[in-house]
């Protein structure tokens, strides 16, 4: 049995589905299966992954587990989530007796400081790798291009993207359907032993103004504009979206260790770490798909960016 938390996730939900096509026996954790359709096959328990004694009984039973830190943006000190989070992950580890994990972790874990969101993710690989006899595999993978998807209410209420990192930086992206591949692999074939670690770095580097023109060319809305600005601005709209201001500063740390370049300097890509999925074809597929049907949620045609030609 192979339990998957955060089952209803970016990744967590790419795995069940690569794990049940495989004929694997899939345990998921998540407190809500809004789609349980989606995971036939799969054993559905639901809760609160908080609760030790709810992720021990999880873990019970299974020879290998995928273990994460959700987002939560909410929090008022994140890196305090994150580690109670973590801590109860680890003891739930430790009772159940599980022996091999393939744990989410990020580029940038091995740094300690500068790094926003990911300092909780730096704590867990730490933590973990504190317990005894466990084998271990810590995905360390680059920004996510499903990321991406939260510019789409801008693009739709005001013809652009914004972001705080310059638009020439080129640096990793990758799709979350290429981490699900390597993990439900490593799930499948849990041969590692002791500490490991894995970077994901997605099909190439490239730059936000880049980006957001494939992204654009894709819902047929070329030249679409990435615009930047200024760390505080984008503070004050996440605060003003109901974001925790502790969330909004490390989202502007995390956004400057790639512009000021600590984060590149703890990678580098090679063939093993480069991975299928390019920004093209996220853009034909994911992005455009959620495009779609934020418009017709917003119930609105394409609206007209300025200077195309009306007919
Ligand atoms: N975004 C990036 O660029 C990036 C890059 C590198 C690493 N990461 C890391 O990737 C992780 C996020 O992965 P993701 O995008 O796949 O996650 P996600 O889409 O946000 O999904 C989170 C999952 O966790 C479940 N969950 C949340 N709180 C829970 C709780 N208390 N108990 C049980 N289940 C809970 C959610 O379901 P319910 O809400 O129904 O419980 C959902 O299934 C984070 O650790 C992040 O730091 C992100």
């Amino acid at each position: 049995m192979i339990l998957v938390m955060g089952a209803t996730g970016n990744i967590g939900s790419k795995i069940t589905t690569h794990l049940l096509a495989h004929g694997q026996k899939v345990r998921c954790v998540a407190r809500h299966f809004p789609n349980k359709e989606a995971f036939r096959g799969a054993e559905l328990l639901q809760g609160d992954a908080n609760n030790v004694g709810f992720l021990t009984d999880a873990m019970r039973g299974c020879s290998v587990a995928f273990t994460m830190i959700p987002s939560n943006v909410k929090a008022a000190e994140m890196r305090f989530y994150q580690n109670k989070f973590g801590e109860v992950t680890a003891e739930a580890i430790e009772e159940s007796g599980i022996k091999k994990i393939v744990n989410l972790s990020s580029v940038g874990a091995d740094l300690e400081g500068g790094t926003g969101p990911i300092l909780g993710l730096h704590d867990q690989e730490e933590r973990l790798n504190d317990i005894s006899g466990l084998d271990i595999m810590h995905l360390r993978p680059t920004y996510f291009m499903e990321n991406l998807l939260a510019g789409i209410p801008t693009i739709i209420s005001m013809s652009r993207y914004f972001g705080t990192i310059p638009g020439d930086l080129e640096m990793p992206m990758i799709a979350t359907r290429d981490i699900a591949a390597r993990a439900a692999f490593l799930l499948m074939n849990p041969t590692f032993k002791g500490h490991n670690v894995e970077h994901l770095l997605g099909e190439r580097n490239i730059c936000h103004d880049e980006v957001i023109r494939v992204l654009g060319d894709a819902i047929n809305w070329p030249n679409l504009e990435y615009v930047e600005v200024p760390p505080a601005e984008m503070k004050n709209y996440f605060v003003g979206a109901g974001l925790s201001e502790d969330w909004a500063n490390g989202y502007n740390e995390l956004s400057d260790a790639f512009t000021n370049g600590s984060m590149k300097a703890s990678f580098q890509r090679d063939k093993t770490n480069t991975t299928a999925t390019s920004i093209e074809e996220f853009a034909r597929t994911t992005f455009q798909d959620a495009y779609s049907k934020a418009l017709v949620g917003a119930n609105k045609s394409r609206p007209q960016p300025e200077g195309e030609a009306r007919i």
